[in-house]
């Protein structure tokens, strides 16, 4: 199937965001159009070309409720009242980046009270407990491992908002990790889950770049 929107590459780069406010719950996304985006990311890098990923693509009404509680409560439960939430950084931004900050906190609510709305949730997992490499190796076998799922699932976010499809990577469930892994039988001694991105249609399709921080604040050439 053809893309949808006709984007320029620089375009597809700066207009892919968090969709959480425009994301149409109500229209289902067809599952064919979910298994193309994640067939394009397959052609991403993997540490060895191992290719160890596993996709867990929910659609099944129950198990997204059941999930979208666990979500819920963990982000306004524990997420929002720590500090480095969007909760606190809305509080504490600097005038400059207020703004966003409150843009982002309301975006970030309006996804948690609607988790269980979403049409399509999918969850990319690894091989293996990364909780429990020894901490001598974590720092190889951390970035190995998710360095090895996290290009793909890039990719399958890029491939979706050619498609009209609205992504948002989220990770607060992992705090529900095990009980998230028994309502959709995923073995948690095996493997480990590393984000769960929502995916619908957006409402509209026209997206803008935003502002970041300056690359001079991130940039180091030759020397720290
Ligand atoms: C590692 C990671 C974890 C994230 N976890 C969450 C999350 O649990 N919930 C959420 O609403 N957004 C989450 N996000 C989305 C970020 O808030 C979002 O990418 C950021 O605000 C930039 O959005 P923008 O590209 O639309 O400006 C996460 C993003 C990343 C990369």
């Amino acid at each position: 199937m053809p893309a949808t929107i006709d984007l320029t590459t620089d375009e597809l780069l700066t207009t892919t965001r968090a969709v959480r406010k425009r994301l149409d719950f109500d229209r289902p996304v067809d599952l064919e159009l979910v298994k193309e985006c994640l067939q394009l990311g397959l052609q991403a890098p993997s540490g060895s070309n191992a290719q160890g990923w596993n996709f867990m693509v929910v659609t099944d009404a129950d198990k997204k409720k059941a999930i979208g509680e666990l979500y819920k409560d963990v982000f306004f439960n524990t997420y929002a009242p720590s500090p480095g939430s969007v909760h606190s950084r809305a509080k504490e931004a600097p005038e400059s980046e207020q703004k966003i900050a409150i843009a982002v906190r309301e975006s970030a609510d309006h996804l948690a009270n609607n988790m269980a709305r979403v049409p399509v949730m999918v969850i990319p997992c690894v091989m293996g407990r990364l909780n429990l490499v020894p901490p001598e190796t974590s720092t190889l076998a951390w970035t190995g491992s998710l360095g090895s799922i996290f290009p793909a699932m890039w990719s399958f976010m890029l491939a979706a908002r050619t498609r009209g499809l609205g992504t948002c990577w989220t990770s607060l469930h992992l705090l529900k990790e095990q009980e998230v892994a028994d309502i959709l039988g995923i073995p948690y001694d095996e493997v480990t889950q590393t984000a769960l991105i929502s995916v619908g249609h957006t409402i509209g399709d026209t997206f803008k770049a935003t502002t970041r921080r300056p690359l001079g604040n991130a940039l180091h050439v030759d020397s720290w």
